[in-house]
């Protein structure tokens, strides 16, 4: 499964990329407006720091502006993948870019009809919002259940991005399910590194070794 942060701060990046697992970076408005800087400057350094894909999201809700905009920030870089919201207009730009082979990530899905329609508009990403559905009643990995069977049925070849990630047991039930790629708040990949269980075992064979008196 790929690990991608959901963020856009420069230091929880770096600190991610420098242990070789972080395979790419998403963005969206709310988290540009949190990191308080500049969204054309901000993307370009993430993606000079991150190989794989860094989604930037458009603003505009109609097709022709959502054109424009992508024409701006796909020029940022290379590994820029467009965001688009799940609405007709957002699936328009979806078929246009993804024809001239620009990478689209389809964001702000919650149904798997949903997903079924960003797969046949070629989308490269689809975002399911776990967190979101499960705060609003229903079941987030339930959703991507579906859209796995779904998108297996017919060979799509549209990438699961399980986003809206609050904790490691949603990781863990994204990756039971076959995810693709899961995008994740920093906090909550740190958090996958640790276990109590690890630390006091680090503790009890650092106090032993302690009492050879041995150096390697
Ligand atoms: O970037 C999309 C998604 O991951 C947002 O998550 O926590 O704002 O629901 P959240």
């Amino acid at each position: 499964m790929k690990f991608f942060v959901d963020t856009a701060d420069i230091a929880d990046i770096k600190e991610l990329a420098d242990t070789g697992l972080l395979d790419g970076v998403t963005t969206n408005p709310s988290i540009i407006a949190k990191s308080g800087r500049d969204f054309m400057e901000v993307t370009r350094e993430i993606c000079g720091i991150v190989d794989g894909p860094v989604s930037a999201e458009v603003v505009a809700l109609d097709h022709a502006g959502m054109m424009r905009e992508a024409e701006v920030l796909r020029k940022i870089a290379d590994n820029v993948c467009i965001k688009v919201p799940l609405t007709i207009d957002g699936l328009k730009t979806c078929k246009a870019l993804t024809g001239e082979g620009t990478m689209v990530n389809v964001t702000l899905c919650f149904s798997a009809n949903q997903a079924l329609l960003a797969a046949k508009a070629g989308a490269t990403f689809i975002s399911p919002f776990i967190g979101r559905h499960d705060d609003n009643g229903f079941d987030g990995i339930d959703l991507i259940s579906d859209i796995r069977l779904i998108y297996d049925n017919y060979a799509y070849e549209t990438q699961i991005l399980a986003a809206s990630i609050r904790h490691g047991v949603h990781v863990l039930q994204c990756a039971k399910i076959g995810a693709d790629v899961m995008t994740a708040p920093p906090a909550v990949i740190k958090g996958l590194f640790k276990h109590i269980l690890t630390d006091k075992g680090i503790e009890g064979f650092m106090a032993d070794w302690a009492k050879t008196g041995q150096s390697i």
